[in-house]
Protein backbone atom coordinates (compact mmCIF):
# COMPACT_ATOMS: atom_id res chain seq x y z
CA UNK A 1 0.00 0.00 0.00
CA UNK A 2 1.33 3.05 -1.10
CA UNK A 3 2.28 5.29 1.85
CA UNK A 4 -0.26 8.58 2.87
CA UNK A 5 1.13 11.82 3.48
CA UNK A 6 -0.58 14.37 5.77
CA UNK A 7 1.17 17.41 3.48
CA UNK A 8 3.21 18.38 0.96
CA UNK A 9 6.15 20.46 -0.09
CA UNK A 10 7.08 20.52 -3.84
CA UNK A 11 9.98 22.19 -5.07
CA UNK A 12 11.13 23.45 -8.39
CA UNK A 13 14.90 23.96 -9.27
CA UNK A 14 15.62 27.65 -8.50
CA UNK A 15 16.80 29.45 -12.24
CA UNK A 16 20.16 31.32 -12.26
CA UNK A 17 19.21 34.99 -12.59
CA UNK A 18 21.89 35.51 -15.22
CA UNK A 19 19.34 35.30 -17.89
CA UNK A 20 15.58 35.04 -18.94
CA UNK A 21 13.78 31.84 -17.96
CA UNK A 22 12.69 29.72 -21.61
CA UNK A 23 10.45 27.19 -23.29
CA UNK A 24 13.21 24.06 -21.94
CA UNK A 25 12.70 25.47 -17.97
CA UNK A 26 9.01 25.45 -18.21
CA UNK A 27 8.27 22.26 -20.12
CA UNK A 28 11.41 20.59 -17.72
CA UNK A 29 10.59 21.78 -14.13
CA UNK A 30 8.20 24.84 -14.24
CA UNK A 31 4.77 23.38 -15.82
CA UNK A 32 4.47 19.82 -14.42
CA UNK A 33 5.81 21.55 -10.91
CA UNK A 34 2.34 23.68 -11.64
CA UNK A 35 -0.10 21.21 -12.48
CA UNK A 36 1.12 19.07 -9.53
CA UNK A 37 0.82 21.55 -7.21
CA UNK A 38 -2.54 22.88 -8.62
CA UNK A 39 -3.53 19.32 -8.57
CA UNK A 40 -3.40 18.94 -4.74
CA UNK A 41 -4.91 22.19 -3.92
CA UNK A 42 -7.83 21.28 -5.75
CA UNK A 43 -7.65 17.67 -3.71
CA UNK A 44 -7.65 20.14 -1.01
CA UNK A 45 -4.42 18.78 0.36
CA UNK A 46 -1.64 20.67 2.53
CA UNK A 47 0.74 21.75 -0.26
CA UNK A 48 3.23 24.31 -0.49
CA UNK A 49 5.14 25.03 -3.44
CA UNK A 50 8.82 26.82 -3.28
CA UNK A 51 10.53 28.22 -6.17
CA UNK A 52 12.98 31.42 -5.57
CA UNK A 53 16.17 32.79 -7.65
CA UNK A 54 19.57 31.08 -7.30
CA UNK A 55 21.75 34.31 -7.14
CA UNK A 56 25.24 33.21 -6.30
CA UNK A 57 27.84 30.98 -8.31
CA UNK A 58 30.20 31.51 -11.34
CA UNK A 59 26.94 31.64 -13.52
CA UNK A 60 26.18 35.18 -12.49
CA UNK A 61 29.36 36.61 -11.69
CA UNK A 62 30.44 35.59 -15.31
CA UNK A 63 27.16 37.21 -16.65
CA UNK A 64 28.00 40.60 -14.66
CA UNK A 65 31.89 40.87 -15.86
CA UNK A 66 30.86 40.21 -19.38
CA UNK A 67 28.11 43.38 -19.12
CA UNK A 68 30.63 45.68 -17.10
CA UNK A 69 28.22 45.58 -14.41
CA UNK A 70 27.70 44.94 -10.34
CA UNK A 71 26.73 41.29 -9.56
CA UNK A 72 24.04 42.72 -7.82
CA UNK A 73 22.60 44.05 -11.17
CA UNK A 74 22.60 41.44 -12.94
CA UNK A 75 20.71 39.39 -9.64
CA UNK A 76 17.79 42.12 -9.38
CA UNK A 77 17.23 42.22 -13.19
CA UNK A 78 16.38 38.73 -13.62
CA UNK A 79 15.11 38.48 -10.52
CA UNK A 80 12.80 40.58 -11.24
CA UNK A 81 11.79 39.53 -15.06
CA UNK A 82 11.86 35.79 -14.02
CA UNK A 83 9.19 36.35 -11.17
CA UNK A 84 7.11 38.73 -13.30
CA UNK A 85 6.92 36.69 -16.46
CA UNK A 86 6.39 33.38 -14.13
CA UNK A 87 3.18 35.11 -12.12
CA UNK A 88 2.08 36.16 -16.04
CA UNK A 89 2.22 32.82 -16.79
CA UNK A 90 0.15 31.37 -13.82
CA UNK A 91 2.38 30.07 -12.14
CA UNK A 92 1.48 29.57 -8.26
CA UNK A 93 4.57 28.88 -6.51
CA UNK A 94 3.45 30.15 -2.77
CA UNK A 95 6.31 31.66 -2.60
CA UNK A 96 9.24 32.96 -5.19
CA UNK A 97 12.09 34.30 -3.16
CA UNK A 98 15.99 34.67 -3.73
CA UNK A 99 19.12 33.00 -2.23
CA UNK A 100 20.10 36.78 -1.71
CA UNK A 101 17.90 36.98 1.25
CA UNK A 102 19.24 37.53 4.51
CA UNK A 103 17.09 34.41 5.93
CA UNK A 104 19.33 32.49 3.39
CA UNK A 105 22.74 33.78 4.14
CA UNK A 106 21.47 32.85 7.71
CA UNK A 107 19.75 29.10 6.99
CA UNK A 108 22.98 28.14 4.61
CA UNK A 109 25.71 29.78 7.32
CA UNK A 110 23.85 27.71 10.18
CA UNK A 111 23.94 24.69 7.80
CA UNK A 112 27.45 24.97 7.33
CA UNK A 113 28.58 25.44 10.42
CA UNK A 114 26.26 22.39 12.16
CA UNK A 115 28.06 20.28 9.90
CA UNK A 116 31.34 21.83 10.29
CA UNK A 117 30.81 21.72 14.08
CA UNK A 118 30.20 17.87 14.47
CA UNK A 119 32.82 17.41 11.84
CA UNK A 120 31.36 15.82 9.24
CA UNK A 121 33.23 18.12 6.75
CA UNK A 122 36.98 17.38 5.92
CA UNK A 123 39.75 20.43 5.21
CA UNK A 124 41.96 19.76 2.87
CA UNK A 125 44.59 21.81 1.15
CA UNK A 126 44.73 21.59 -2.66
CA UNK A 127 46.29 22.99 -5.51
CA UNK A 128 43.35 24.85 -7.28
CA UNK A 129 43.48 26.65 -11.36
CA UNK A 130 44.42 30.10 -10.89
CA UNK A 131 44.68 33.14 -13.15
CA UNK A 132 47.65 35.01 -12.84
CA UNK A 133 46.43 37.73 -14.71
CA UNK A 134 43.25 37.77 -13.46
CA UNK A 135 44.48 37.10 -9.91
CA UNK A 136 41.96 35.23 -8.76
CA UNK A 137 41.32 31.17 -8.63
CA UNK A 138 39.24 29.88 -11.33
CA UNK A 139 36.06 27.76 -10.04
CA UNK A 140 33.57 26.09 -11.54
CA UNK A 141 32.41 27.94 -15.05
CA UNK A 142 35.42 30.45 -14.78
CA UNK A 143 37.19 27.23 -16.51
CA UNK A 144 36.18 25.70 -19.49
CA UNK A 145 37.53 23.04 -21.64
CA UNK A 146 36.90 19.76 -23.68
CA UNK A 147 34.25 17.54 -21.85
CA UNK A 148 35.76 14.10 -21.93
CA UNK A 149 32.34 12.42 -22.81
CA UNK A 150 30.96 14.13 -25.41
CA UNK A 151 33.74 16.42 -26.91
CA UNK A 152 31.73 19.51 -26.30
CA UNK A 153 34.35 21.71 -26.65
CA UNK A 154 32.45 24.17 -24.39
CA UNK A 155 32.12 22.50 -20.90
CA UNK A 156 32.78 24.10 -17.74
CA UNK A 157 34.75 23.22 -15.10
CA UNK A 158 31.98 21.52 -12.92
CA UNK A 159 29.48 20.57 -15.83
CA UNK A 160 29.06 20.08 -19.21
CA UNK A 161 25.77 21.25 -20.57
CA UNK A 162 25.82 19.26 -23.57
CA UNK A 163 25.45 15.75 -21.99
CA UNK A 164 24.73 16.48 -18.34
CA UNK A 165 27.98 14.99 -17.02
CA UNK A 166 29.12 16.74 -13.78
CA UNK A 167 33.10 17.28 -14.02
CA UNK A 168 35.76 18.63 -12.32
CA UNK A 169 38.46 21.08 -13.68
CA UNK A 170 41.02 18.12 -13.87
CA UNK A 171 38.78 16.06 -16.15
CA UNK A 172 38.27 18.78 -18.91
CA UNK A 173 40.38 18.23 -21.68
CA UNK A 174 42.77 21.34 -22.26
CA UNK A 175 41.10 23.88 -20.01
CA UNK A 176 41.57 26.99 -19.75
CA UNK A 177 40.51 30.27 -18.12
CA UNK A 178 37.37 31.55 -19.39
CA UNK A 179 38.04 35.11 -17.91
CA UNK A 180 41.40 35.91 -19.94
CA UNK A 181 42.09 32.89 -21.95
CA UNK A 182 45.54 32.78 -20.41
CA UNK A 183 46.91 29.49 -19.57
CA UNK A 184 46.38 27.79 -16.30
CA UNK A 185 48.64 27.79 -13.04
CA UNK A 186 48.21 25.99 -10.02
CA UNK A 187 48.01 27.19 -7.03
CA UNK A 188 47.54 25.81 -2.83
CA UNK A 189 44.61 26.35 -1.70
CA UNK A 190 42.47 25.38 1.25
CA UNK A 191 38.60 23.86 1.25
CA UNK A 192 35.64 21.82 3.16
CA UNK A 193 34.83 19.28 1.55
CA UNK A 194 31.50 16.83 1.85
CA UNK A 195 33.01 13.05 1.88
CA UNK A 196 29.87 11.92 -0.29
CA UNK A 197 31.96 8.03 -0.48
CA UNK A 198 30.87 8.09 3.48
CA UNK A 199 26.76 7.97 2.36
CA UNK A 200 27.38 5.32 -0.54
CA UNK A 201 25.50 2.90 1.69
CA UNK A 202 22.68 5.20 2.96
CA UNK A 203 21.99 6.41 -0.69
CA UNK A 204 22.37 2.69 -2.29
CA UNK A 205 19.59 1.54 0.36
CA UNK A 206 17.69 4.86 0.08
CA UNK A 207 17.52 4.89 -3.84
CA UNK A 208 18.57 1.70 -4.80
CA UNK A 209 16.67 -0.36 -2.63
CA UNK A 210 14.29 2.03 -1.44
CA UNK A 211 12.81 4.35 -4.75
CA UNK A 212 12.73 1.78 -7.45
CA UNK A 213 9.67 3.51 -8.66
CA UNK A 214 11.97 6.27 -9.63
CA UNK A 215 11.77 7.11 -13.09
CA UNK A 216 14.36 5.20 -14.95
CA UNK A 217 16.41 8.00 -16.49
CA UNK A 218 16.66 8.95 -12.66
CA UNK A 219 17.17 5.79 -10.79
CA UNK A 220 19.71 4.97 -13.59
CA UNK A 221 21.84 8.03 -13.51
CA UNK A 222 21.92 7.17 -9.42
CA UNK A 223 22.89 3.77 -9.72
CA UNK A 224 25.62 4.92 -12.33
CA UNK A 225 27.21 7.48 -10.16
CA UNK A 226 27.10 5.26 -7.30
CA UNK A 227 28.56 1.90 -8.49
CA UNK A 228 31.65 4.49 -9.93
CA UNK A 229 32.13 5.11 -5.99
CA UNK A 230 31.63 8.73 -4.64
CA UNK A 231 34.64 11.58 -4.22
CA UNK A 232 34.36 14.36 -1.35
CA UNK A 233 32.57 17.44 -3.03
CA UNK A 234 34.07 20.68 -2.21
CA UNK A 235 31.26 22.88 -0.68
CA UNK A 236 33.35 26.08 -0.65
CA UNK A 237 35.24 28.29 -2.85
CA UNK A 238 37.84 31.15 -3.48
CA UNK A 239 35.54 34.04 -4.82
CA UNK A 240 33.80 36.93 -3.99
CA UNK A 241 30.51 36.57 -4.73
CA UNK A 242 28.34 34.30 -2.46
CA UNK A 243 27.99 33.75 1.11
CA UNK A 244 30.94 33.57 3.16
CA UNK A 245 32.05 30.37 4.84
CA UNK A 246 31.45 31.23 8.22
CA UNK A 247 33.88 29.83 10.27
CA UNK A 248 37.33 31.17 11.30
CA UNK A 249 40.29 31.19 9.03
CA UNK A 250 38.28 31.08 5.71
CA UNK A 251 38.62 34.77 4.58
CA UNK A 252 38.05 35.29 0.54
CA UNK A 253 35.87 31.43 0.55
CA UNK A 254 31.99 31.19 0.08
CA UNK A 255 29.99 28.69 0.08
CA UNK A 256 29.77 26.23 -3.14
CA UNK A 257 26.93 27.82 -4.95
CA UNK A 258 25.75 23.66 -4.92
CA UNK A 259 25.75 23.73 -1.26
CA UNK A 260 23.58 27.10 -0.67
CA UNK A 261 21.00 26.71 -3.44
CA UNK A 262 18.74 23.48 -2.29
CA UNK A 263 18.83 25.02 1.07
CA UNK A 264 17.32 27.85 -0.37
CA UNK A 265 14.24 25.80 -0.58
CA UNK A 266 14.40 25.74 3.15
CA UNK A 267 15.05 29.53 3.57
CA UNK A 268 12.15 30.23 1.31
CA UNK A 269 9.79 27.86 3.47
CA UNK A 270 10.88 29.86 6.50
CA UNK A 271 9.87 33.33 4.79
CA UNK A 272 6.65 31.88 4.10
CA UNK A 273 5.74 30.58 7.11
CA UNK A 274 6.40 30.33 10.75
CA UNK A 275 5.11 26.83 10.47
CA UNK A 276 8.08 25.99 7.95
CA UNK A 277 9.40 22.84 10.82
CA UNK A 278 6.51 20.93 10.19
CA UNK A 279 6.95 20.80 6.29
CA UNK A 280 10.76 19.91 6.73
CA UNK A 281 10.62 18.11 10.11
CA UNK A 282 7.92 15.59 9.91
CA UNK A 283 7.79 12.33 7.93
CA UNK A 284 4.23 13.46 7.64
CA UNK A 285 5.40 15.51 4.84
CA UNK A 286 5.94 14.24 1.07
CA UNK A 287 8.76 16.53 -0.56
CA UNK A 288 9.09 16.25 -4.29
CA UNK A 289 11.44 17.88 -6.34
CA UNK A 290 11.19 18.94 -10.12
CA UNK A 291 14.20 19.24 -12.01
CA UNK A 292 15.54 18.72 -15.38
CA UNK A 293 18.25 15.81 -16.01
CA UNK A 294 21.15 18.14 -15.29
CA UNK A 295 20.49 18.71 -11.71
CA UNK A 296 19.72 14.87 -11.01
CA UNK A 297 22.87 13.90 -9.49
CA UNK A 298 22.72 17.46 -6.99
CA UNK A 299 19.03 16.92 -5.81
CA UNK A 300 19.53 12.65 -5.72
CA UNK A 301 23.12 12.58 -3.99
CA UNK A 302 24.58 15.73 -2.95
CA UNK A 303 21.59 17.43 -1.11
CA UNK A 304 19.55 14.78 0.46
CA UNK A 305 23.75 13.14 1.88
CA UNK A 306 24.13 17.13 3.01
CA UNK A 307 20.32 16.63 4.68
CA UNK A 308 21.66 13.37 6.09
CA UNK A 309 24.59 14.54 7.67
CA UNK A 310 22.50 17.35 9.07
CA UNK A 311 19.75 15.08 10.50
CA UNK A 312 16.45 17.31 11.03
CA UNK A 313 15.83 17.18 7.69
CA UNK A 314 13.35 14.90 5.75
CA UNK A 315 14.22 13.93 1.73
CA UNK A 316 12.44 13.95 -0.78
CA UNK A 317 9.86 11.29 -1.40
CA UNK A 318 10.32 11.35 -6.20
CA UNK A 319 12.50 13.78 -7.60
CA UNK A 320 10.92 13.49 -11.52
CA UNK A 321 13.27 15.20 -13.41
CA UNK A 322 12.62 15.90 -16.74
CA UNK A 323 15.06 15.29 -19.90
CA UNK A 324 15.89 18.30 -22.35
CA UNK A 325 13.56 20.26 -24.84
CA UNK A 326 15.09 21.21 -28.15
CA UNK A 327 13.44 23.93 -30.13
CA UNK A 328 13.14 23.33 -34.10
CA UNK A 329 15.71 20.15 -33.85
CA UNK A 330 18.73 22.16 -31.99
CA UNK A 331 19.60 22.65 -28.56
CA UNK A 332 18.14 25.43 -26.90
CA UNK A 333 21.35 27.53 -26.13
CA UNK A 334 21.20 31.30 -24.43
CA UNK A 335 24.36 32.30 -25.86
CA UNK A 336 23.15 31.18 -29.13
CA UNK A 337 20.52 33.28 -28.54
CA UNK A 338 18.38 30.02 -29.67
CA UNK A 339 15.27 30.06 -27.68
CA UNK A 340 11.92 31.02 -27.19
CA UNK A 341 11.95 33.81 -23.99
CA UNK A 342 8.89 33.26 -21.62
CA UNK A 343 8.73 37.26 -21.16
CA UNK A 344 9.10 37.77 -25.30
CA UNK A 345 6.23 35.02 -25.47
CA UNK A 346 4.17 36.55 -23.36
CA UNK A 347 4.59 39.78 -25.23
CA UNK A 348 3.76 38.67 -28.47
CA UNK A 349 1.32 36.29 -27.47
CA UNK A 350 -1.32 37.86 -25.23
CA UNK A 351 -4.06 35.81 -23.63
CA UNK A 352 -2.41 33.20 -25.25
CA UNK A 353 -0.38 31.58 -21.89
CA UNK A 354 -2.40 28.51 -22.05
CA UNK A 355 -1.64 27.52 -25.04
CA UNK A 356 2.32 27.63 -24.22
CA UNK A 357 1.19 25.44 -21.00
CA UNK A 358 -0.37 23.26 -23.24
CA UNK A 359 1.61 22.70 -25.82
CA UNK A 360 4.90 22.30 -23.50
CA UNK A 361 2.83 20.20 -21.52
CA UNK A 362 1.66 17.81 -23.96
CA UNK A 363 5.44 17.93 -25.82
CA UNK A 364 6.89 17.82 -22.11
CA UNK A 365 10.72 15.48 -21.99
CA UNK A 366 9.36 12.79 -19.77
CA UNK A 367 11.22 10.04 -21.19
CA UNK A 368 13.63 11.41 -23.81
CA UNK A 369 14.59 14.74 -25.30
CA UNK A 370 11.99 16.12 -27.35
CA UNK A 371 11.59 19.09 -29.33
CA UNK A 372 9.52 21.81 -29.84
CA UNK A 373 8.57 23.27 -33.04
CA UNK A 374 6.14 26.49 -34.07
CA UNK A 375 4.59 23.88 -36.85
CA UNK A 376 3.38 21.83 -33.98
CA UNK A 377 2.23 24.49 -31.77
CA UNK A 378 -0.04 25.90 -34.24
CA UNK A 379 -1.42 22.91 -35.20
CA UNK A 380 -1.97 21.94 -31.61
CA UNK A 381 -3.68 25.55 -31.00
CA UNK A 382 -5.83 25.13 -34.02
CA UNK A 383 -6.41 21.12 -34.23
CA UNK A 384 -7.32 20.84 -30.82
CA UNK A 385 -8.10 23.71 -28.26
CA UNK A 386 -9.35 25.39 -31.14
CA UNK A 387 -11.38 22.26 -33.09
CA UNK A 388 -11.81 20.13 -29.74
CA UNK A 389 -12.06 22.02 -26.47
CA UNK A 390 -12.93 25.35 -27.73
CA UNK A 391 -15.53 24.37 -30.40
CA UNK A 392 -17.26 21.80 -27.94
CA UNK A 393 -17.60 24.57 -25.21
CA UNK A 394 -18.82 27.13 -27.97
CA UNK A 395 -21.07 24.25 -29.15
CA UNK A 396 -22.88 23.86 -25.79
CA UNK A 397 -22.90 27.34 -24.36
CA UNK A 398 -23.91 29.12 -27.82
CA UNK A 399 -26.98 26.81 -28.28
CA UNK A 400 -27.88 27.02 -24.63
CA UNK A 401 -28.30 30.76 -25.64
CA UNK A 402 -30.03 30.47 -28.65
CA UNK A 403 -32.75 27.83 -27.76
CA UNK A 404 -33.48 28.68 -23.37
CA UNK A 405 -32.31 32.55 -23.50
CA UNK A 406 -29.35 31.17 -21.28
CA UNK A 407 -31.16 29.35 -18.96
CA UNK A 408 -29.91 25.84 -17.99
CA UNK A 409 -32.32 23.30 -19.12
CA UNK A 410 -33.68 20.43 -17.19
CA UNK A 411 -32.60 16.82 -17.70
CA UNK A 412 -35.10 14.27 -19.19
CA UNK A 413 -34.99 10.85 -19.30
CA UNK A 414 -31.99 9.33 -20.18
CA UNK A 415 -31.04 6.78 -23.72
CA UNK A 416 -28.53 4.33 -23.08
CA UNK A 417 -26.28 6.35 -25.33
CA UNK A 418 -26.76 9.41 -22.63
CA UNK A 419 -26.16 6.62 -19.98
CA UNK A 420 -22.56 5.33 -21.94
CA UNK A 421 -21.55 8.98 -22.18
CA UNK A 422 -22.02 9.85 -18.60
CA UNK A 423 -19.96 6.71 -17.45
CA UNK A 424 -16.99 8.08 -19.86
CA UNK A 425 -17.22 10.87 -18.03
CA UNK A 426 -17.56 9.25 -14.94
CA UNK A 427 -14.27 6.96 -16.12
CA UNK A 428 -11.60 9.59 -15.97
CA UNK A 429 -11.10 11.21 -12.59
CA UNK A 430 -9.24 7.82 -11.82
CA UNK A 431 -7.33 8.03 -14.55
CA UNK A 432 -6.12 11.95 -14.57
CA UNK A 433 -5.30 11.10 -10.46
CA UNK A 434 -3.30 7.97 -11.71
CA UNK A 435 -0.47 9.98 -14.37
CA UNK A 436 -0.74 12.83 -12.32
CA UNK A 437 0.74 11.24 -8.87
CA UNK A 438 2.94 9.04 -11.03
CA UNK A 439 4.22 12.49 -13.13
CA UNK A 440 2.74 11.29 -16.07
CA UNK A 441 1.50 14.38 -17.10
CA UNK A 442 1.58 14.11 -21.14
CA UNK A 443 -1.16 11.50 -20.53
CA UNK A 444 -2.74 13.45 -17.73
CA UNK A 445 -3.28 16.23 -20.03
CA UNK A 446 -4.86 13.34 -22.74
CA UNK A 447 -7.08 12.33 -20.20
CA UNK A 448 -8.55 15.88 -19.29
CA UNK A 449 -8.70 16.68 -22.72
CA UNK A 450 -10.57 13.23 -23.34
CA UNK A 451 -13.54 15.01 -21.49
CA UNK A 452 -14.07 17.57 -24.71
CA UNK A 453 -13.67 14.81 -26.93
CA UNK A 454 -16.39 13.38 -25.14
CA UNK A 455 -18.64 16.18 -25.28
CA UNK A 456 -17.85 16.93 -28.97
CA UNK A 457 -18.49 13.61 -30.14
CA UNK A 458 -21.42 13.23 -28.10
CA UNK A 459 -23.19 16.64 -29.60
CA UNK A 460 -22.13 15.63 -32.96
CA UNK A 461 -23.63 12.08 -32.82
CA UNK A 462 -27.08 13.83 -31.11
CA UNK A 463 -27.23 16.39 -33.56
CA UNK A 464 -29.30 18.71 -31.25
CA UNK A 465 -29.16 21.20 -33.59
CA UNK A 466 -31.84 18.94 -36.29
CA UNK A 467 -33.87 17.60 -33.74
CA UNK A 468 -34.52 20.74 -32.24
CA UNK A 469 -37.31 21.04 -35.06
CA UNK A 470 -38.75 17.85 -34.19
CA UNK A 471 -38.39 17.01 -30.62
CA UNK A 472 -37.50 19.74 -28.43
CA UNK A 473 -37.97 17.97 -25.53
CA UNK A 474 -35.27 15.69 -25.96
CA UNK A 475 -33.08 18.90 -27.10
CA UNK A 476 -32.88 19.92 -23.72
CA UNK A 477 -31.81 16.98 -21.83
CA UNK A 478 -28.79 16.72 -24.33
CA UNK A 479 -27.98 20.08 -23.77
CA UNK A 480 -28.11 20.03 -20.11
CA UNK A 481 -25.08 17.15 -20.43
CA UNK A 482 -23.41 19.39 -22.65
CA UNK A 483 -23.79 21.59 -19.81
CA UNK A 484 -22.58 19.29 -17.24
CA UNK A 485 -19.66 18.45 -19.37
CA UNK A 486 -18.40 21.44 -19.89
CA UNK A 487 -18.48 22.11 -16.20
CA UNK A 488 -16.44 18.88 -15.26
CA UNK A 489 -13.88 20.59 -17.50
CA UNK A 490 -13.56 23.65 -15.66
CA UNK A 491 -12.22 21.05 -12.98
CA UNK A 492 -9.99 18.60 -15.27
CA UNK A 493 -8.37 21.49 -17.34
CA UNK A 494 -7.59 23.82 -14.21
CA UNK A 495 -3.95 22.19 -13.25
CA UNK A 496 -2.85 22.20 -16.92
CA UNK A 497 -4.47 25.95 -18.10
CA UNK A 498 -5.79 27.93 -15.26
CA UNK A 499 -7.11 30.93 -17.38
CA UNK A 500 -8.99 28.68 -19.68
CA UNK A 501 -10.40 27.18 -16.20
CA UNK A 502 -10.95 30.36 -15.15
CA UNK A 503 -13.12 31.88 -18.23
CA UNK A 504 -15.11 28.35 -18.36
CA UNK A 505 -16.50 28.99 -14.87
CA UNK A 506 -17.41 33.05 -15.62
CA UNK A 507 -19.11 32.14 -18.85
CA UNK A 508 -20.99 29.14 -16.77
CA UNK A 509 -21.84 31.78 -13.64
CA UNK A 510 -20.52 29.04 -11.72
CA UNK A 511 -17.90 29.34 -8.20
CA UNK A 512 -14.75 26.92 -8.56
CA UNK A 513 -16.00 23.39 -8.44
CA UNK A 514 -14.10 20.48 -5.99
CA UNK A 515 -11.88 17.74 -7.39
CA UNK A 516 -14.22 15.11 -5.97
CA UNK A 517 -16.97 16.51 -8.28
CA UNK A 518 -15.35 15.35 -11.66
CA UNK A 519 -18.07 12.61 -13.20
CA UNK A 520 -21.08 14.54 -11.27
CA UNK A 521 -24.00 15.29 -13.76
CA UNK A 522 -25.56 17.86 -11.23
CA UNK A 523 -22.80 20.53 -11.68
CA UNK A 524 -25.16 22.86 -12.85
CA UNK A 525 -28.58 23.15 -11.96
CA UNK A 526 -31.43 23.32 -14.15
CA UNK A 527 -33.20 27.00 -14.35
CA UNK A 528 -29.38 28.13 -13.65
CA UNK A 529 -28.71 31.48 -15.99
CA UNK A 530 -25.34 31.04 -18.06
CA UNK A 531 -23.39 34.32 -19.10
CA UNK A 532 -22.33 35.27 -22.46
CA UNK A 533 -19.95 32.92 -24.40
CA UNK A 534 -17.17 34.12 -25.49
CA UNK A 535 -14.31 32.14 -27.72
CA UNK A 536 -12.13 30.54 -25.58
CA UNK A 537 -8.92 29.79 -28.12
CA UNK A 538 -8.72 31.64 -31.82
CA UNK A 539 -7.08 29.95 -34.58
CA UNK A 540 -3.15 31.01 -34.82
CA UNK A 541 -2.68 31.94 -38.90
CA UNK A 542 0.60 30.86 -40.96
CA UNK A 543 1.93 34.84 -40.88
CA UNK A 544 2.14 34.38 -37.22
CA UNK A 545 4.00 31.08 -37.20
CA UNK A 546 5.88 32.09 -39.84
CA UNK A 547 6.94 35.27 -38.14
CA UNK A 548 8.73 33.23 -35.31
CA UNK A 549 10.25 31.10 -38.02
O1 LIG B 1 20.66 24.45 -12.91
C1 LIG B 1 20.21 25.47 -12.43
O2 LIG B 1 19.60 26.31 -13.10
C2 LIG B 1 20.37 25.73 -10.95
N1 LIG B 1 20.27 27.13 -10.69
C3 LIG B 1 19.34 24.95 -10.19
C4 LIG B 1 19.41 25.07 -8.72
S1 LIG B 1 18.25 24.08 -8.00
C5 LIG B 1 18.40 24.20 -6.36
F1 LIG B 1 19.19 23.41 -5.86
F2 LIG B 1 18.48 25.37 -5.96
ZN1 LIG C 1 29.64 16.38 -22.37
Amino acid sequence: MAKEFKRYLVTSALPYANGPVHIGHLAGVYIPSDIYTRYLRRRGRDVLSICGSDEHGVAITIKARKEGVSPKEIIDRYHNLIKRSFERLGMSFDIYSRTSSPVHAQTASDFFRKLYAEGKFIEKTSEQYYDEEAQQFLADRYIVGTCPHCQNEKAYGDQCEKCGSTLSPDELIAPHSALSGSPLVKRETKHWYLPLDKYEGFLREWILEGHKEWRPNVYGQCKSWLDLGLQPRAVSRDLDWGIPVPVEGAEGKVLYVWFDAPIGYISATKELTPDWERYWKDSGTKMVHFIGKDNIVFHCIVFPSMLKAHGEYILPENVPANEFLNLEGDKISTSRNWAVWLHEYLDEFPGKEDVLRYVLCANAPESKDNDFTWKDFQARNNNELVAVLGNFVNRALVLTQKYYGGEVPACGSLTDYDRGTLAELQAVKATLEQNIENYRFREALKEAMNVARIGNKYLADCEPWKLVKTDPERVKTILNIALQITANLSIVVEPFMPFTAAKLLAMLRLEPLDWERIGATDLVAAGHRIGTPELLFEKIEDDVIQAQL
